[in-house]
């Protein structure tokens, strides 16, 4: 049966690098018999000046009818004076929310070709294969009460709320236990649970959870330490499973080990597995539209969503295998540049990649 996949190209860098994944999609399509329709449609910056909206409601409709969701980048300069309510974030928001995608895998894989633009010395990268599994429908980023009230006294006064009810904790746990199983059995948890209530329940229900998954050691640990632990020996992590802002926080600093937050996939999952698709990476306004972009994050969470959501596993190696092996021929976008590699643009990667699945079995 057709698979229905929405592009949302978004802002910025999105729709450079969300071309370059189409016509990876479109290859597979006309050559590996991939049954999928594309459709397009507004999100963020791009959606504000089209509707006035950054999550029109043909947007999100078109969505709720996909099987999978593409996204590119969302915001920039050009709207960041408007009030937080009506940003092109907030498109991205609610996508997740009322796509109710509250599982939000990153893996952070060092390909070894690229060690040396880790930030990190390569033997403390080498072989790097860490998945965060990030919360992403509740926590602070949704919490009630929220706002900038003015006080009696004229003062103004900002406030957040970070809560999660224990369903919202188990369900993400599960996720990450799962995951665990199907990789080095390992899961640490992340929580503030010196400081905050609401994480000290975490790691209640991380742990009742846990006892479920016998096979399957669990560890916690603060998130500042964490943070520590992720720079200092990042090879110790398997899979870490954490809130929606210590998991946005986190999954950068994972991302930078790699190399370059421009090669980080993601995959933001509901409760069957339907799911959006996006590179980690923002919308770099300051080099949209200079063909500079790196755009294998974007083509490696289409192979995501190969694996997770159309179910087709040996498409996503095949990905996977002609990203390494564009890596292999020395191609680099600017992001990922090391002496003697040769530079290239935002299309050419992409064509090399296409160039390369041809090559494949
Ligand atoms: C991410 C981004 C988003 C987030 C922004 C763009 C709203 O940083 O996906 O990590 O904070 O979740
Ligand atoms: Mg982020």
């Amino acid at each position: 049966m057709t698979k229905n996949i929405l592009i949302l190209p978004g802002d910025g860098i999105g729709p450079e690098i969300v071309a370059e994944a189409i016509k990876v999609l479109e290859h597979l399509r006309a050559t590996a018999g991939l049954a999928i329709a594309l459709d397009e449609a507004p999100v963020g910056g791009a959606a504000i000046d089209a509707t006035g909206e950054p999550l029109p409601e043909a947007t999100l409709a078109l969505a709720r009818q996909a099987d999978a969701v593409l996204l590119g980048a969302v915001g920039g300069p050009k709207w960041e004076p408007l009030p937080i309510a009506i940003r092109p974030e907030k498109g991205l928001l609610g996508l997740r929310n009322q796509l109710g995608l509250f599982a939000n895998l990153r893996p952070a894989i060092l390909y070894p070709q690229l060690a040396d633009a880790s930030s990190l010395k390569p033997e403390l990268v080498a072989g790097l294969d860490i998945l965060i599994v990030r919360e992403l429908t509740g926590g602070i980023y949704f919490g009630q009460p929220r706002g900038v009230t003015t006080l009696e006294d004229g003062t103004r006064q900002g406030r957040n709320t970070l809560i999660y009810h224990e369903s919202e904790i188990r369900r993400i746990c599960r996720v990450a236990f799962h995951a665990a199983r199907k990789r080095n059995k390992r899961v640490c948890s992340v929580d503030k649970a010196n400081v905050l209530e609401c994480t000290e329940l975490w790691r209640q229900i991380a742990t009742e959870v846990g006892a479920d998954y016998p096979d399957v050691t669990l560890s916690h640990m603060y998130v500042d330490n964490a943070a520590m632990q992720l720079v200092r020996e990042p090879k110790q992590f398997d899979v870490l499973v954490t809130t929606n802002m210590f998991g946005d926080i986190l999954s950068d600093a994972a991302a930078m080990l790699t190399g370059s937050i421009g090669m980080l996939p993601s995959a933001s999952l509901d409760e069957t597995g339907k799911g959006m698709y996006e590179p980690i990476h923002g919308s770099a306004p300051d080099i949209a539209g200079q063909n500079l972009a790196n755009p294998l994050a974007t083509i490696l969470s289409v192979a995501m969503m190969l694996r997770h959501t159309l179910d087709q596993p040996a498409a996503a190696e095949r990905i996977e295998r002609a990203v390494s092996d564009v890596l292999d021929q020395g191609l680099r976008t600017p992001d990922i540049l090391s002496p003697g590699m040769y530079r290239v643009g935002t299309a050419e990667m992409g064509d090399a990649v296409v160039a390369a699945l041809n090559k494949g079995p």
